[in-house]
């Protein structure tokens, strides 16, 4: 279905012949605000525009080769369901895993999941009931008010500031937005999409507001070994509070095996464990083959993410200087993750985005940038930052930065 079929003309669509209203919550769920101006993209890339995609953040470097070999060494004759909290080996993998970072977990304080995102939902499932409130950092991964909705629970945003590189604010001001409908917080940590790692410090603050109101962590750490100049502090390191945590993890990022759909949820409280595992019984198993395709990679995982790591911070490097060459836009320099929000000098960076696809060329490339406003609940928020994902290697980002350089100033001739 096109992306760009607003669900208003779906509705008379279907009024007109008298089919049934769909639910509330269906109307209010986001469609991928980064997926918006993809369309638009496959349009120009069909007239003959090359595209540099740097709105998503999927990884280009290939899997590794260990992935494929571990599925062909594994004859299955049938491909069965799983056990609904994950196949023993890959909650062993996983152990070993955690244990490489100092987190010790057992096989029966995890569950498998479908990626982070399904972990997310589990998380926010086991602790919410209908509309109770989790305090975000804005500008937040954009699923989170995906996954909100299907969880029927309301995210509360506590706003961040690319002044200082999008950074917790102190308790007492996260303080001003715990309600008693709050349940839990929900960190990010490295963040997307700003890069940001949080310090010991930040990290004890929001951990002294979880002990005061009795509220859960849950901490969604996928990124966890994208940690460029700052320490990476996992909220595992809190045993004061462990009963009230969860990790949320995921093997796609760090791995580049998006595709196989990995991830876990993982705590030292029975109960939320216990009622993920119930979730995980009505949605069956998670893929059997792919479980075991990523053992290999959780059992020496340093083996296959030092090479990535490297390379994005490479990448993140030539942003950050190239960046400097840029006249009049807001940036800093990312801890962690493989992203950057940045300020430009327009008023509205979704029509600067959309203007750069529909109509900007430079040597006959241009760049998909995602419009940070799809990262904010607050109305009104970002309007002149986008979001850049380090998807490409160092001398097309290098050329991308340029792109973007130029544009901006033809953009302002045009428009401001
Ligand atoms: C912060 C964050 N959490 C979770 C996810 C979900 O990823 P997956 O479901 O592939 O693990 C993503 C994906 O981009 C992400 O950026």
């Amino acid at each position: 279905m096109s992306e760009l079929k607003v669900d208003k003309e779906l509705r008379l669509e279907n009024q007109r012949e008298k089919v049934p209203s769909i639910s509330e919550r269906a109307r209010s769920m986001q469609a991928s605000p980064l997926r918006k101006l993809g369309v638009l993209a496959e349009e120009r890339k069909n007239k003959g525009v090359k595209i540099y995609y740097l709105n998503i953040g999927q990884p280009d470097l290939p899997t590794d080769p260990a992935v494929f070999s571990e599925i062909q060494k594994r004859e299955q004759k049938t491909i069965a369901y799983a056990p609904s909290n994950g196949m023993a080996e890959t909650l062993t993998a996983w152990r070993m895993y955690f244990k490489n970072f100092g987190i010790e977990f057992t096989e029966s304080e995890m569950i498998v999941t479908a990626g982070g995102s399904e972990a997310v939902i589990f998380a926010m499932c086991s602790i919410c009931d209908t509309n109770d409130e989790i305090i975000v950092f804005e500008p937040f991964y954009t699923n989170y008010n995906g996954f909100a909705t299907l969880a029927n629970v309301k995210l509360k945003a506590v706003p961040l500031s690319i002044e200082n590189g999008f950074h917790l604010p102190p308790a007492n001001e996260i303080e001003k937005y715990i309600t008693p409908k709050t349940k839990g917080i929900l960190l990010n940590n490295p963040s997307n999409p700003t890069g940001a790692i949080y310090s010991r410090k930040e990290l004890e603050g929001v951990v002294q507001l979880i002990k005061k109101h009795n509220l859960f962590l849950m901490c969604d750490e996928v990124y966890r070994e994208f940690a460029y100049d700052a320490e990476f502090i996992s909220v595992m390191d809190f045993p004061e509070i462990a009963q009230q945590t969860i990790l949320i993890d995921s093997c796609s990022k760090r791995f580049n095996v998006c595709g196989a759909r990995i991830g876990v949820i993982a705590s030292h409280n029975k109960e939320v464990i216990q009622s993920s595992l119930k979730f995980g019984m009505a949605r069956l198993s998670v893929a059997t083959i792919e479980q075991l395709a990523v053992i290999p990679l959780l059992t020496e995982p340093q083996k296959f993410t030092q090479p990535i790591v490297e390379e994005f911070r490479k990448r993140r490097d030539v942003v950050y200087e190239c960046l400097k060459e840029i006249p009049g836009v807001t940036f800093y320099k990312p801890e962690g993750a493989f992203y950057i929000v940045i300020g430009l000098p327009v008023k509205d960076s979704e029509h600067f985005s959309k203007w750069l696809i529909e109509e900007f060329e430079y040597e006959n490339e241009t760049i998909l940038l995602a419009p940070a406003q799809g990262f904010y609940a607050s109305p009104n928020k970002g309007m002149n930052e986008v979001r850049l994902a380090f998807m490409l290697n160092v001398e097309e980002m290098k050329k991308c930065l340029n792109i973007l350089k130029i544009a901006l100033q033809n953009y302002q001739r045009k428009f401001e």
